[in-house]
């Protein structure tokens, strides 16, 4: 048996496609054209590459996005003093500071004043707060992505036993309390985790999110389980005449070749939970930016 493989870019373009449809609306009908702002500090290619896209992104569907690149010693007051401005600024109605900062910076004080209404990564205390209270809530994006993905593969999720590796508060713990909220039975595992294997065995739905290239493998899957692949991970070719060349591919924290031959269903990576990321980030936008002008819907 091979898995079902669960493609996220088919989702995520339809997804920007309402997304374009409703800034087209908001234009003609309120005068309203959702704004985002993202910010990156420092040079990371895979962090300039997403930011990259987030703009794209956003420009094609047609919102008013604007890109501060900022250099890899920006202060921690510069930051401030920038996020500070563009929480007052009214034509923006999101606002992305891309993570990892570097370790000189600290992100909570900078993710305080981007405030709960702009805050479409979901990250700001108030919605986090709101998330775990059952309040409606920016909610941070690939977590909202993981979840559609995971509820197009399965359908009805109630008594799932669902587990998440990885407790980031851009992933796990989000994903956690989404699955929660679909009455699945939850379990967050981390690095500290005795008997990782087993644990993730038992799962209906695995959802791994923890950096690690192909940590997870195949014999730590449930037969017919639905595994979510949220890792990134660069590493070298598997062939060592590639490999010396410096040639790289990216790979998720799941052993997908393993995997794919137990696993019920499985995302791809590239290509699975990636694409829906940006996606569920311009809806954010384009919701945080009604509430802000107190449009309903
Ligand atoms: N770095 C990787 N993914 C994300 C994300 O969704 N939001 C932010 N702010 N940083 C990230």
């Amino acid at each position: 048996m091979t898995a079902e493989i669960i493609e996220g870019a088919p989702v995520a373009e339809r997804i920007c496609g309402e997304v374009a449809a409703e800034v087209a609306r908001l234009k003609a009908e309120h005068g309203l054209q959702p704004g985002l702002a993202v910010v990156l500090v420092g040079d990371d290619p895979a962090s300039q590459a997403y930011v990259k896209s987030k703009g794209e992104r956003s420009r094609a569907a047609g919102m008013h996005s604007v890109t501060h690149l900022l250099p890899g010693d920006t202060t921690q007051a510069a930051l401030e003093a920038l996020v500070a401005d563009l929480a007052a600024d009214p034509a923006i109605h999101g606002i992305l500071v891309q993570l990892p900062l570097p370790g000189h910076l600290d992100e909570m004080p900078v993710i305080e004043l981007i405030g709960p209404d702009k805050d479409v990564d979901g990250l700001h205390v108030v919605n986090a707060g709101r998330l775990v209270a059952g309040l409606p809530a920016l909610v941070a994006c690939t977590p909202t992505g993981c979840l559609m993905l995971i509820k197009a593969a399965l359908g009805d999720l109630t008594g799932k036993h669902a587990v998440v590796v990885g407790r980031s508060l851009l992933v796990g713990k989000p994903v956690a309390q989404l699955l929660l909220a679909a009455d699945c039975t939850v379990t967050m595992a981390h690095s500290k985790t005795v008997d990782l294997p087993s644990v993730c065995r038992s799962a209906d739905i695995l959802v791994a999110a923890v950096g690690r290239p192909r940590m997870i493998r195949g014999d730590w899957i449930k037969p017919g389980a639905c595994v979510i692949d949220v890792g990134i991970n660069r590493v070298p070719f598997d062939n060592p005449e590639q490999a010396a060349l410096g040639k790289t591919k990216i790979v998720g924290d799941v052993n997908y070749k393993e995997a794919l031959q137990v696993a019920g269903s499985i995302t791809p990576v590239p290509k699975g939970v990636g694409p829906m990321t940006v996606a569920v980030l311009l809806h954010n936008t384009v919701l945080a930016a009604k509430r802000q002008a107190g449009i309903p819907g």
